[in-house]
């Protein structure tokens, strides 16, 4: 298992940005523990709906605020108060900013000192998104939002659950610049291939003929920060958008989703359009699961022989590297990438008149 620093990425083990932690209908049957970053975290939703995100462990005596079942306070339903949370140790109470707020038994004013850390979190398109900065800044942009997601004739997704997978998330970004797998590893070959850097948001615009539905597909890929994926993807008079994401779990080993909003025939969506939505979702977990096989038997690449007519790996690994860098070392990587890339011996976008981009602004 190879580690970020085993791919000059660094000094932080952790890239900071935007990262699903879990699919939002998870939180309806109550607290979740989870763990994400090298931390075991408490989830939970407040009364009020607002999702909260904590470091797991009471500053009291170290219990872990969401792992219990047996609880009396859990069994009883009564350890959310508002968007606040009870330790089931001994009851002490902490709000959605991580600052304990109450202590049954004692009087004095709760200790400043047992506030645990609270993470930036937002429910976005079914999904329960975290702000994570090895350097505790708050957010430097928006997590990404499809206004596609509450037009009735789009049928929501619900995410496909990928689980665990040991490889370090460096792997899985190079995706971004590989031209050259998509004829080998998908059956459709692109004939036309680029890539652009704005600051924070990787973009792929490609497209070629499809060998499983017998068309010509046209995709614009882009990743919002290091950690989500969407895919505009346009063929045979389809129109779909893909999410992949992952999230790091420990230094090499990430957890992964992946689902597909359709576009319905009727407005708002039907029956039908709901049952060809989770075939098409089915259909791109497939042709990702090409990709998902190569990761999961791979040795690691941490030095890629790239050739002069392979995409540009090189400059999407450091453009990855400004997750990991100094807060204030980012703009100069991004300084440094930033701009189209084409990739020699592929036409271009504008060669073949690439137009689905449409209304897309790849930042929230
Ligand atoms: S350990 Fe959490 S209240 Fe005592
Ligand atoms: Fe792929």
């Amino acid at each position: 298992m190879a580690l970020a620093a085993d791919y000059n990425l660094g000094p932080n083990t952790f890239p900071r940005g935007w990262f699903i932690v879990a699919e939002s209908k998870e939180l309806d049957d109550g607290p979740l523990a989870v763990r994400f970053f090298g931390e075991d975290l408490a989830l939970y939703r407040g009364e009020s709906g607002k999702p909260v995100l904590l470091d797991a462990y009471c500053a009291h005596m170290g219990t872990h605020l969401t792992a219990s079942e047996s609880a009396m306070i859990v069994k009883n339903g009564e350890q959310i108060e508002g968007d606040s949370i009870r330790c089931p140790y001994h009851g002490w109470r902490y709000g959605p900013d991580g600052q304990v707020n109450d202590i049954p038994y004692f009087d004095g004013p709760c200790p400043k000192s047992a506030a645990i850390r609270s993470y930036p979190v937002v429910d976005n398109m079914g999904c329960i998104m975290a702000w994570y900065d090895p350097d505790g800044r708050e957010p430097d942009y928006q997590p990404p939002m499809l206004s596609q997601w509450d037009d009735p004739q789009w049928v929501q997704w619900e995410l496909d659950h990928l689980g665990e997978l040991a490889i370090h998330p460096q792997e899985i970004l190079d995706n971004m610049a590989d031209a050259r797998h998509l004829g080998p590893t998908h059956g459709a070959p692109c004939e036309y291939f680029a890539n652009e850097f704005k600051d924070h948001v990787y973009i792929q615009r490609q497209g070629g003929p499809m060998q499983l539905y017998q068309t010509y597909l046209q995709t614009t890929t882009w990743y919002t920060g290091p950690g989500l994926l969407l895919s505009k993807q346009v063929f045979a008079g389809n129109e779909i958008y893909e999410l992949i994401a992952n999230t790091p779990i420990e230094d090499g080993l990430v957890k992964a989703w992946h689902a597909i909003l359709y576009k319905g025939q009727s407005n708002p969506a039907s029956a039908e359009d709901k049952a060809a939505a989770r075939e098409a979702q089915a259909g791109a977990l497939e042709a990702f699961g090409a990709d998902f096989n190569v990761w999961q038997n791979k040795r690691p690449a941490l030095r890629i022989m790239q050739l002069k007519t392979d995409g540009p790996f090189r400059l999407g690994r450091k453009w990855y590297s400004q997750f990991y860098a100094k807060p204030e070392d980012m703009s100069d990587i991004q300084a440094e990438v930033n701009g189209e890339h084409l990739t020699q011996g592929l036409k271009t976008p504008e060669e073949v008149n690439h137009n689905i981009d449409g209304d897309l602004r790849f930042t929230a």
